[in-house]
């Protein structure tokens, strides 16, 4: 059992408190927002993660976890800081590190014993080697201290699955002294445990992200090739992965990756290649493909309605993508964005996100959200959309279009009631 303090009750921070504590660790989960805090202690869980709150309930109640806004006094009484606050992009792409150099400077400020600092939170290749420097530069004895990269991979919506199900876990450290302690802080059953360098680290963490994009970007311009042949995309995806050197995950094609990982990560990773003089064509594309795909989709919704002032658009499913109620970087919202601009009134269902945006009309209700509709369009491959009762949403629309951006629909249902449908590389 080991005494650990997680800094940032995000949807990393939080995760991992519980998987920790489930683990049987001593955790301290702080941060610096009262209200999140205050909500936590009675029960409740600030974000929508399946399995979560039980999970956090259950170790709230047999001690292993408790919450406390009182940083300095967490970071003072644990051996290990995991940080995991956020890490969020400026203009230029670069990542703000500014909160982990607050959690930084109240360790530097109160550090008396040997402490292992552990960041989390994704920072760019050289962060971690600029910390263990800060450290020696405040004049802290090397003894006091280790510096650990331990990038999370979760992905939201299933945090929990990955979390206790993990490829890999992945260690960057400066020196062997920390290692006995990390091998014992997951449970790890026969998940492999890479060590390298701190930079390594970092840079497998944004190296995974680029790839998960690209792959999606991929898909994305594939499907276009496909559309423009009438050839059924989703078969090829299906011919594709089962080539295990290709692998089918991430190969959806859709209206891009959003969230708060990849788009940013992306970014990131250009802007520390950049100020290396590396050059990254590739990154671009992925990124221009991406950043193309709401349009694509506009203008296939252009093919049956070329004028959408006072058009009714319905868009079911706000989120960055299902199983989350995270807006960050939702192509979603992107989407919504452009058809307000074009003069559409804009009518929105989600499962579970009311969305607050001016222009938009938010609706509870799934089939009363497409009353006297243009045009259904899904932007959010939520389960209950592909069973929908596509009767009833052929009665209450006026129109009778359908359009799959993320290619979740089985298009001779939806035709069969009477609805047209329209999809990219998916006819
Ligand atoms: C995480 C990672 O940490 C980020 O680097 C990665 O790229 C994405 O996942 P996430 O958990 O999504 O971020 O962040 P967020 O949900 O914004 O939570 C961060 C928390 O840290 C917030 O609750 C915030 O209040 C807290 N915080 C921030 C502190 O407690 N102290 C600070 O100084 C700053
Ligand atoms: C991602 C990484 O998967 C995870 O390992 C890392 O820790 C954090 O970033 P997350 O942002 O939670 O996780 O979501 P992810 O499941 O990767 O999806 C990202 C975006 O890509 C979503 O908008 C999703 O809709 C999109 N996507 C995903 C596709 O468009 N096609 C696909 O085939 C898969």
């Amino acid at each position: 059992m080991m005494n650990i303090c997680v800094v940032g009750a995000g949807y990393v921070g939080l995760t991992t408190s519980a998987a920790l504590a489930e683990f049987g660790h001593d955790v301290q989960c702080v941060d610096i927002e009262q209200s999140k805090i205050e909500m936590l202690n009675q029960g409740l869980i600030p974000i929508y993660e399946p399995g979560l709150e039980e999970l956090i309930q259950r170790n709230v109640q047999n001690g292993n976890l408790h919450f406390s806004f009182d940083v300095n006094e967490g970071i003072k009484n644990n051996q290990i800081i995991l940080i995991a606050v956020g890490t969020p992009p400026k203009e230029d792409g670069s990542s703000d590190l500014g909160y982990v150099h607050n959690v930084l400077e109240l360790i530097l400020s109160t550090i008396q014993d040997y402490k292992i600092v552990i960041t989390k939170s994704t920072v760019p290749p050289g962060t971690n080697e600029w910390i263990h420097q800060r450290f020696l530069d405040e004049g802290i004895d090397e003894k006091l201290f280790d510096i650990v990269s331990n990038p999370e991979f979760l992905r939201e919506g299933a945090a929990l699955w990955d979390i206790f199900h993990p490829n890999k876990i992945v260690f960057g450290t400066k020196t062997k002294r920390p290692i006995k302690v990390l091998k014992k802080l997951y449970q790890r059953g026969r998940t492999p445990l890479i060590f390298t360098s701190l930079t390594g680290a970092e840079m497998i963490k944004y190296a995974s992200n680029a790839f998960l994009a690209t792959k999606i970007s991929f898909a994305n311009e594939t499907a276009r090739i496909c559309d423009a042949y009438n050839v059924e995309y989703p078969d090829v995806a299906q011919g594709l992965g089962t080539d295990p050197r290709i692998g089918r995950d991430f190969l959806n094609a859709g209206l891009g990756f959003g969230g708060s990982c990849l788009p940013k990560d992306l970014r990131s990773l250009k802007y520390s290649a950049q100020r290396k003089n590396v050059d990254t064509r590739l990154l671009d594309a992925v990124l221009e493909i991406n950043n193309s795909q709401v349009d694509l989709y506009l203008r296939k919704l252009n093919t049956f309605l070329p004028d959408l002032t006072d058009k009714k658009i319905t868009v079911w499913g706000v989120t960055f993508k299902p199983n989350t109620d995270d807006l960050r970087f939702s192509p979603a919202i992107a989407l919504i964005n452009e058809l307000i601009n074009k003069g559409a009134h804009v009518h929105t269902y989600d499962p579970v996100v009311q969305l607050q945006l001016p222009g938009i009309c938010c609706h509870a209700d799934q089939y009363e959200s497409v009353t006297d509709s243009d045009a259904l369009i899904i932007a959010t491959e939520w389960e209950q959309f592909h069973n929908s009762n596509w009767a009833e949403v052929k009665s209450g629309m006026s129109g009778s279009i359908i359009l799959d951006a993320r290619n979740c629909l089985e298009a001779e249902i939806i035709r069969k009631n009477g609805l047209i449908y329209l999809g990219v590389g998916k006819q």
